[in-house]
Formats: C-alpha cells, sequence, structure tokens
C-alpha cells in the first residue's frame, strides 16, 4: 500500500527498510555472532592441554604374596620391582634401545619395539639394545618401599 506524503501509515503498513540499511544490519549482526562465538573459543585457551607428569620418587606397597623371581609393575609406573633370598631391587622398564616400555615374561623382559631381551637382572640377552636396564634407588622395608626413578644404583644393589 502506497501512501501520499502527509498521509497517516497504517501500523500494520511498516515503511519498508531501504536495503542499505538492511545489509548494514546483517552486516552487524554477522559481526557480533562471530565475536561472541570467538569469545567462547577463547575461554578455552586457559585450560592446559597436558597434565602434570607424576613424580619419579614414590612409596610402593609390595604384596607380601609376591613369588620370589615375580615381577611387580606398580599400575602406571616404568618400574619391575623384584624380591628374592637377598633383598628387593627395581629394575627401569624402559628400554635402552629407543625408549619403549618393555614387557616382563618368564625369563626377564622382552621389547616389543624391535625386540630385544633382558634378564631378570636386566643384562641384554638379545640386541638391538646396547646397554642393561637400569637398576633404581630402592629405600625402606617392611613391604614399604620407595623407589626413586632419578636415581640409579649399581647392578646388584638390593635392600
Ligand atoms: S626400543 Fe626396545 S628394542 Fe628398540
Amino acid at each position: 500500500m502506497t501512501t501520499q506524503p502527509g498521509e497517516k501509515r497504517s501500523r500494520f503498513d511498516p515503511e519498508p527498510m531501504p536495503r542499505r540499511d538492511f545489509l548494514g544490519l546483517a552486516a552487524l549482526g554477522t559481526m557480533i555472532a562471530a565475536f561472541v562465538v570467538s569469545l567462547f573459543g577463547m575461554l578455552k585457551l586457559p585450560k592446559a592441554a597436558v597434565s602434570a607428569s607424576p613424580s619419579k620418587k614414590y612409596k610402593v606397597l609390595l604384596p607380601d604374596a609376591l613369588p620370589e623371581g615375580e615381577a611387580f609393575i606398580p599400575p602406571g609406573r616404568n618400574v619391575a620391582i623384584y624380591r628374592d633370598g637377598e633383598g628387593v631391587y627395581a629394575l627401569s622398564t624402559v628400554c635402552t634401545h629407543l625408549g619403549c616400555i618393555v614387557k616382563a615374561n618368564a625369563k626377564g623382559f622382552e621389547c616389543p619395539c624391535h625386540g630385544s631381551g633382558f634378564a631378570k637382572d636386566g643384562a641384554v640377552t638379545k640386541g638391538p639394545a646396547p646397554t642393561a636396564l637400569p637398576w633404581l634407588k630402592v629405600t625402606g622395608g617392611a613391604g614399604v618401599y620407595t623407589i626413586d626413578e632419578d636415581s640409579h644404583v649399581k647392578a646388584g644393589t638390593k635392600v
């Protein structure tokens, strides 16, 4: 419905919005939507993407029923703990070839990556691992032992 200048318009017949105003409002709305979406994206940034690494020195409760010569591997740790008639000792289970985690078996350890083999005392039984698994510092007694993965001791050191 067209109106003549000065004629009163009906409230049901609003004046059409000029195309330039409509495009300006659409651009403004898009800009506000992009800002809000990017704000939500930025709120995620302060969260840490990695969790803190666990301490390399920790206590382990050795099971009373641990058979002599069988490895006890604490959950989430790369350490094998043995008890024999002379005492308790711990070996790192990080392969000395390229750092894979070795798996305990009846003979000692086997590396799943390139097939290195290690005896229960860490000695290399099959290459390509260049050196034995390191012995770790163990302190304590009466079933509770402190393992320090950062401290290596001479092979054969038992507590
Ligand atoms: S990483 Fe263990 S044999 Fe290569």
